[in-house]
């Protein structure tokens, strides 16, 4: 079936989904609702409805997926354990990673305040693409790590030295929300989507889970985030987005 690259399909993800060949993704970023009723395509009746939705785009996307593909699915812990229980015997569970947003907003006197994400990594099977080196991240310890690099550290009789690239990335991502990176004189300015995702972040999962000319499935687009930067990384995609307002200017709409 013919289909186009590097493009955004302007309509419904179960429509775009029945016309794609199966096994053609290398990986999958997926920024899906939360039935969080932060926007009208994030209300659903009920929980049921929602994870039916949930599971029945999920069936959908795992068809559109190579043998050696990952994906990555973004949502509350909550969502995330129920869809960590219907993936586990559908593909192979790698990290449950928490994104620590560090500026979630404080409401809740009752209980404790929100203040991470989940994503789901996952990948098809065992043999799947991970470039741990792309992704490293700073020391904390600068100091520590600056007179490590010239002695060594001891460790098992052995001297470790630091890498200079930084540390091998953990499952807890500490990363500002683009709501907060954005704001101008401390202020929040109001975005083009209410729930845009950090670029930081989105260019760690296409560095470590994809090589350049890759092709990466971008569902749920929204302002079309992982396309861009799928672009700027030198991969191919193919995006899917229902509301044409949120598609980024820059980027070809299919109708
Ligand atoms: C959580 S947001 C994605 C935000 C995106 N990651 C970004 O950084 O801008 C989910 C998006 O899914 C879209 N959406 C919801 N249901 C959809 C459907 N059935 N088909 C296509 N898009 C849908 C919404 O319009 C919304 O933009």
């Amino acid at each position: 079936m013919h289909y186009l690259t590097n493009k955004i399909y302007n309509g419904d993800v179960f429509e775009f989904l029945d016309i794609l060949p199966d096994d053609i993704f290398d990986l999958a970023i997926v920024d899906p609702p939360y039935n969080l009723r932060v926007d009208e395509w994030d209300i659903f009746s009920s929980e049921d409805e929602f994870l039916s939705f949930s599971f029945l785009w999920i069936e959908k996307m795992l068809k559109k997926l190579k043998k050696t593909a990952s994906f990555y699915i973004f949502n509350t812990p909550y969502n995330s354990a129920l869809f960590l229980n219907f993936l586990k015997d559908k593909a192979i569970f790698q990290n449950f990673i928490t994104w620590y947003k560090k500026d979630g907003m404080s409401t809740s006197k009752k209980r404790f305040n929100n203040n991470q994400e989940s994503i789901l990594f996952f990948t098809m099977g065992k043999n799947y693409y991970f470039d741990c080196e792309s992704i490293r991240i700073p020391y904390l310890s600068t100091e520590r790590m600056a007179h490590a690099a010239k002695k060594g550290i001891l460790k098992n009789g052995k001297r470790w030295y630091p890498n200079p690239n930084g540390k091998l990335c953990p499952d807890v991502w500490e990363i500002s929300s683009a709501r907060h990176t954005n704001k101008i004189n401390g202020k929040v300015v109001k975005q083009n989507h209410p729930t845009p995702k950090p670029k930081e972040m989105i260019e760690r999962m296409i560095k470590a889970s994809s090589k350049e000319h890759d092709l990466i499935l971008d569902l749920f687009a929204g302002s079309c985030i992982t396309s861009i930067c799928a672009k700027e990384l030198n991969r191919n995609f193919i995006a899917c987005e229902k509301n044409k307002n949120f598609i980024n200017s820059n980027l070809e709409i299919v109708i």
